[in-house]
């Protein structure tokens, strides 16, 4: 095969992804069968806006591989190239006699999650999200070979200091002992709160990694050893006084399936057990607003709150990031259990430390939440907001380095004048790799700040994996709130 033709089949990626869908898949089989397309019905039948699709033709044609003709007012464009046709025809299982069974393809890239749910997609559907990773990878080596668009930022400068929201206090004595560690939110909040880190148990290794670099002092279980569900938690009686983690949320969440405990990722068993065994002066448990939700109500109470309520007094916290300086808008549950009465009583929920104010709004008497912008140290365009939810896919279907987890989200980082797609490593990869739109390019470290993350945590491993570590993660300044609260209580 030419060049030319397989680097015209790059162009062809969204329309093999229209394969997908059985009404598109037949048009697309007659276009291959027949070799020739009508490019506004085509871009009605495919779903494509026009624009798009007479991008693909004005390529092809381009590239010699299609011919316009006129036939009466109507235009027509033919593929003109042998390969082509064959190409589609591969591409369309139709167009092949496939049969009507669907047929997926494992993907090749392995996860380093073992709890990574791939999507089931078709080899072709495979190739075409290949090919379009491809070109975006073309792209970013250009540019990072000085190859690409003039950078059109400078390398920012946050003004936001995620340890000024959590000022270190000093030890209060206070032994913590972590479950379903992450990247390390809840571990952090509740170090700078002055609680003593005992261990961590973490079964994704590049986060006990990440664990284990910030702190090499600290005990830190990963991957199969890390497995809260294999430890022998009775020989950790007496050993801590407060118990805390944030069992995967993904069962429960909006953004997946939410199929609770039928999801073999359902961690509260062993939350539960360990909290039972190692029985802690309290314990701290987190997780996705969702699950405080009615349509998990039974499966908390007999799950959660019915079994520990036997030994702990439980205060159910709806907590938001931003009211602790956060510049994101996120929502977490936290259940805190006291085993002893004395210390329940006493206990009092943190108040919000702060309190985002959207411009032209009077100020309420608490320091500013600062906006993204702001918080970024970016230039001021007039405009400025909380960031949205930063999504928390590792172990979602596509391993990704996209932030974003809504067309809401896409409309507030627009207007933001912020890119979050392909979120680079570094703020200079960042900055040398331009965002097609001219919008700022975010970094690990942008994200991690956005998630209340000082800039000298050491994600580990690839960028989806520190990704998802942060979009996971607890903002440390809302755990040090709940730690710092916990610890009143117990004093
Ligand atoms: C919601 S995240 C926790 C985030 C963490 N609390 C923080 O603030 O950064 C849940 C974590 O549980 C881990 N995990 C899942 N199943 C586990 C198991 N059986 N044992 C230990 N860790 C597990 C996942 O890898 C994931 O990192």
């Amino acid at each position: 095969m030419t060049n030319t033709s397989s680097d015209a089949l790059e162009t062809l990626a969204p329309l093999a992804q229209a394969l997908a869908e059985p009404t598109r898949r037949r048009v697309l089989a007659v276009l291959a069968r027949d070799g020739h397309a009508y490019p506004g019905e085509l871009a009605v039948e495919l779903g494509l806006a026009p624009t798009a699709l007479s991008h693909h033709l004005t390529w092809l044609r381009r590239a010699g591989l299609t011919v316009a003709v006129l036939e009466g007012r109507r235009r027509r464009h033919l593929l003109s190239s042998d390969d082509l046709q064959a190409m589609l025809r591969e591409l369309s299982p139709a167009a092949t006699g496939g049969g009507s069974e669907t047929r997926y393809a494992p993907s090749r890239i392995p996860s380093s999650h073992p709890h990574h749910q791939p999507r089931d997609l078709t080899a072709q559907q495979r190739e075409a999200f290949r090919r379009t990773a491809t070109l975006s990878r073309l792209a970013k080596t250009a540019a990072l070979a000085g190859e690409g668009p003039e950078p059109i930022h400078d390398v920012n400068v946050p003004k936001l200091s995620a340890h000024d929201l959590m000022p270190e206090r000093s030890p209060n004595g206070l032994r913590a002992l972590s479950l379903f560690s992450g990247g390390g939110g809840l571990d952090l909040g509740f170090a700078r709160a002055g609680m003593a880190h005992v261990a961590s148990f973490e079964l994704m290794q590049d986060a006990a990694n990440t664990l284990q670099k910030a702190h090499p002092d600290w005990q830190v279980f990963g991957g199969p050893e890390g497995d809260v569900g294999r430890v022998n938690w009775k020989a950790w009686r007496d050993q801590v006084e407060v118990l805390h983690g944030g069992p995967p949320c993904q069962p429960f969440s909006v953004a997946g399936r939410q199929r609770g405990q039928l999801d073999p990722r359902d961690g509260w068993p062993a939350y539960v057990r360990a909290v039972r065994a190692v029985r802690p002066l309290a314990f701290v448990a987190e997780n996705v607003p969702a699950l405080a939700s009615k349509k998990f109500a039974d499966y908390v109470e007999q799950t959660i709150t019915g079994p520990l309520g036997r030994d702990y007094t439980i205060v159910r916290l709806l907590l938001r990031a931003e009211e602790f300086g956060v510049p994101q808008t996120r929502r977490r549950v936290v259940w805190v259990g006291f085993r002893r009465r004395r210390d329940a009583a006493r206990y009092e929920p943190p108040a919000p430390t702060h309190a985002w104010v959207p411009d032209g709004e009077p100020p309420v008497g608490l320091p500013r939440t600062l906006g993204v912008r702001e918080a970024l140290g970016l230039p001021d365009i007039g405009f400025d907001a909380l960031s949205p939810t930063i999504r928390s896919t590792l172990t979602g279907p596509r391993h990704t380095t996209s932030i974003l987890n809504s067309t809401a989200a896409q409309r507030v980082f627009a207007q933001l004048q912020i890119w979050p797609n392909g979120v680079a490593p570094t703020r200079e990869r960042a900055r040398a790799f331009v965002a097609a739109n001219g919008h700022f390019r975010l970094s690990v470290p942008d994200v991690a700040l956005l998630q209340g993350f000082p800039d000298d945590w050491p994600f580990q491993g690839a960028t989806y994996m520190q990704l998802g570590q942060i979009g996971n993660a607890v903002p440390p300044p809302m755990a040090y709130a709940v730690a710092s609260s916990v610890a009143a209580a117990l004093a």
